[in-house]
């Protein structure tokens, strides 16, 4: 028996939002189609932000109720605040991500307001779900930003381990550790990833790398050495956030199965499925950027292929 990692497929949310293309609310709903068939089994299907903010994300609603009737992995959102948590709690999902910054620059910039008004907003939150035991909804608490900040420089790692503590204690059932900006590296992410997990005790946690200056991969093994044994990855490693300067894709979801199942891990997921998804979704996506060496050059011959039993 192999030892399970996760992989979270983070596209139709963090690699929808900075693209030039309002992809339909159908193809969109044909991307988590063909990534669960293909194994994922977490999707973060869209944001809850408002549509002037982010125009891509106005059919939020549609998009989450169409991913929630498919059945076949968890459906998540991504929220900003209150608002957006209800929105989610209204439809009834059963994953939801909230997001806040390690860095207060950050934390203004994205969502408007202090790093602990977001904290105290994610409270509100937390006490309306716990209301509402039977509806069984987990509630992820992301800090982005953890290892850098490209408007306010370092961020301290004491600051990451405090928010990663006080979220799990106003009721986060996982914490999503993310480097939004590609500031991370192997020792740091070693270092502050150990220092998490230390301190949250049994609450799962997540890592959600950039790999803005090349570092996405190296980083995933440097979290796994630290014990993560969840990603959050982008289909052919599209993504940003617009309200950081500099913010560019996150690592692929192809690359990131290939790693983990090539370190000895069990994904669930079938690589080249995803590679005939990402060939269709890029054909969505004109003039977008993407990366990712798998679907570039094809899987090696002596590739441990585990995918799904049928
Ligand atoms: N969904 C829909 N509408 C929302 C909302 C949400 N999550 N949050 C607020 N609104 C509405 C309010 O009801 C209000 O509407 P009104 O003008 O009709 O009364 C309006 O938006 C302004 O509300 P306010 O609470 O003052 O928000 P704000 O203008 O301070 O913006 C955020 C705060 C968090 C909503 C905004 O900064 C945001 O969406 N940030 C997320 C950015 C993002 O997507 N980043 C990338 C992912 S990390
Ligand atoms: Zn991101």
């Amino acid at each position: 028996m192999r030892e399970k990692a996760h992989v979270r497929e983070v596209g139709p949310r963090d690699g929808l939002q900075m693209v030039k293309t309002s992809l339909s609310s159908e193809r969109k709903l044909a991307w988590c189609r063909r990534a669960a068939e293909a194994g994922i089994g977490e999707i973060e299907v869209t944001s809850f932000v408002p549509p002037k903010v982010v125009p891509q994300f106005a059919d939020a609603e549609i998009v989450a109720r169409g991913a929630l009737a498919m059945g076949g992995f968890q459906p998540s959102v991504l929220v900003p605040n209150l608002k957006g948590a209800e929105r989610a709690f209204a439809i009834g999902l059963p994953k939801v991500n909230y997001v806040l910054s390690a860095s207060e620059a950050h934390n203004l910039a994205n969502v408007r307001r202090s790093t602990e008004e977001s904290l105290q907003d994610f409270a509100r939150i937390a006490a309306i779900r716990n209301q509402r035991p039977e509806a069984r909804i987990s509630l992820a608490g992301g800090i982005a930003t953890a290892f850098g900040c490209t408007i306010a420089g370092a961020v301290p790692e004491t600051r990451v381990v405090e928010l990663a503590v006080r979220l799990v204690e106003m009721g986060a059932d996982e914490i999503i550790v993310a480097d939004t900006v590609g500031y991370g590296d192997p020792g740091q992410v070693r270092r502050l990833m150990t220092a998490v997990i230390a301190a949250v005790g049994c609450a799962p946690v997540a890592c959600h790398f950039h790999d803005t200056r090349g570092l996405g991969l190296a980083n995933v093994t440097a979290a796994l050495d630290a014990g993560v044994r969840a990603f959050d990855a982008s289909l052919a490693g599209l993504g940003g956030c617009p309200f950081a300067p500099g913010a560019t894709g996150n690592i692929d979801t192809e690359d990131t199965v290939f790693l983990l199942e090539q370190l000895g891990f069990d994904t669930g997921v079938d690589v080249e499925a995803l590679i005939a998804l990402r060939r269709e979704v890029e054909s969505w996506l004109p003039g977008e950027r993407f990366s990712g060496a798998v679907a570039r050059a094809g899987l090696p011959k002596t590739y441990r292929s585990h995918p799904r039993a049928a």
